[in-house]
């Protein structure tokens, strides 16, 4: 039985997948990622899922990022598990033979933009907010947000917002060309719901032949040695003490005093 981790068909192979945990705006602890995963892995098998929704529940974010309070103590070889854990997530959603849409209808931070990012893309209303703070509480994004925020808008432009760690609204999302459009609030979903169904009517086949050629061309490469890196530098800031102060600042609704080179 699933305590975060709510899925409904809405039709004509559309399902949605609301995260549920409002008291935390979301945030994705251990067994919410776990949940996540183990349901996604059955998504990924289903074969009458052609276009799957994800979204988080209540007004105010779709999801705002990891748990900081419960990553606040992990060590080194825990925090590495843990970006390991919110990389499979991410690798099911964006490897899964199913569209991937995220519906963003307010905050998605930290680990919550990066599991939008693996969406294969983003439908935002005027509400909607995006950022990775992660730097904010001493450490760097760890699901895969440095891979792929690069991605959609430049090295340059990533690089500026993963150092400031900024907050950006709906319109500089759609400029960046994170979101094609800003979707009024109300109706948002209705909208969302709208635009899967127009490509649950295509052929799967067709649809998923050019996701798998658009993401194997993209990762030429391949993505799991990026990785394997980010798994490897988030954790090691789980060594120093501005990891502790960060996320304890974050706790005590404080602002943190970091020491510098952690
Ligand atoms: C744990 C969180 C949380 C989070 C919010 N809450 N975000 N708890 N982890 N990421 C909790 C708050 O502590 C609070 O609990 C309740 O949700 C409501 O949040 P408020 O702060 O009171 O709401 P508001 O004033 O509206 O501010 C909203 C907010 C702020 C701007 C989104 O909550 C915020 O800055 N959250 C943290 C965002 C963030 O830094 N995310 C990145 C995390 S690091 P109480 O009990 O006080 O009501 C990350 C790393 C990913 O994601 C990689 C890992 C490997």
């Amino acid at each position: 039985m699933n305590k975060f981790i709510f899925t409904q068909a809405l039709g004509s192979g559309v399902w949605q997948l609301t995260i549920q945990r409002e008291a935390a705006l979301n945030a994705l602890s251990i067994q919410l990622l776990e949940e996540l995963k183990s349901k996604l892995e059955a998504i990924a098998k289903d074969e009458s899922i052609r276009v799957l929704i994800v979204r988080g529940s209540g007004e105010k974010a779709f999801v705002a990022g990891a748990d900081i309070l419960e990553m606040q103590n992990m060590t080194r070889s825990e925090a590495a598990r843990f970006s390991r854990l919110g990389h499979e997530v991410c690798l099911l959603l964006e490897q899964m033979p199913k569209v991937t849409i995220a519906a963003v209808h307010g905050f998605a931070l930290g680990g919550g933009m990066e599991l939008a990012l693996a969406c294969d893309f983003i439908l935002g209303s005027e509400k909607a907010q995006f950022g990775l703070p992660e730097v904010s509480l001493g450490v760097i994004p760890g699901f895969g947000g440095t891979i792929r925020l690069q991605r959609v808008v430049g090295g340059a432009i990533a690089k500026q917002l993963v150092f400031s760690g900024e907050r950006i609204k709906a319109v500089e999302a759609r400029d960046l060309g994170l979101i094609r459009q800003v979707i009024p609030q109300e109706g948002f979903f209705d909208y969302v719901g709208a635009v899967a169904l127009k490509i649950a009517k295509h052929s799967l086949g067709a649809v998923i032949a050019a996701k798998k050629l658009m993401n194997e061309f993209e990762e030429s490469v391949g993505i799991h040695p990026k990785v394997d890196a980010e798994v490897h530098r988030f954790s090691s800031l789980f060594e120093g003490s501005d990891q502790r102060e960060g996320m304890a600042a974050f706790s005590e609704k404080r602002p943190p005093r970091f020491k510098g080179l952690n």
